[in-house]
């Protein structure tokens, strides 16, 4: 099986919110095991399936946890609750390849959904883990990173994207 490509900023799936899951089949299965796969060849710690070109509520994680822990799952229809605390750190996006900004995040973070078979389930993290999920769920609601960032630092990081032969083909460069 050879893993999707993953799509760049400024493709339109990134930046409109995915479709709730309604249907808890093999496709939804096949779709999990495609994220896992793109993930993996990108070496990604969170991916969502709009990345890939589905517009479903749907993502990833395999990510390490505060204690340096290996998170693994995937969520669909995810809901998030965040502390008030916050937390400084870095931040990369599979979709904005190359380049990192800091971007200040919620110190924990709880995702609650379901998973592929329609069982209710809860993630909760802090540090790392926290920033991931938050990342992810933000996708599914067509937001990146850098859609965060103020106007000239977000031109400054989408001009130095570098896609990868992972990444597919550039929609449009952004000006
Ligand atoms: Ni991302």
């Amino acid at each position: 099986m050879t893993a999707p490509k993953i799509r760049i900023y400024g493709d339109p799936v990134l930046h409109q919110p995915a479709r709730p899951v309604t249907e808890f089949d093999d496709a939804l299965a096949a779709l999990v095991d495609d994220l896992f796969a793109a993930m993996r060849v990108a070496e990604g710690v969170g991916l969502a399936a709009p990345q890939i070109g589905v517009d479903l509520a749907v993502f990833v994680y395999d990510c390490p946890d505060e204690t340096g822990e290996r998170q693994v799952g995937h969520v669909v229809n995810p809901t998030i609750e965040v502390s008030a605390e916050r937390q400084g750190g870095d931040e990369g996006c599979l979709s904005v390849p190359g380049p990192y900004h800091e971007l200040e995040r919620a110190a924990s973070a709880t995702v609650t959904g379901v998973d592929r078979t329609g069982a209710p389930l809860t993630v909760s993290g802090t540090g790392f883990f926290a920033r991931c999920l938050q990342h992810e769920t933000e996708h599914l609601h067509g937001v990146l990173y850098v859609d965060h960032l103020p106007r000239n630092r977000r031109r400054r990081v989408l001009r130095d994207m570098e896609p990868y032969e992972w990444n597919a083909p550039m929609v449009s460069r952004p000006s």
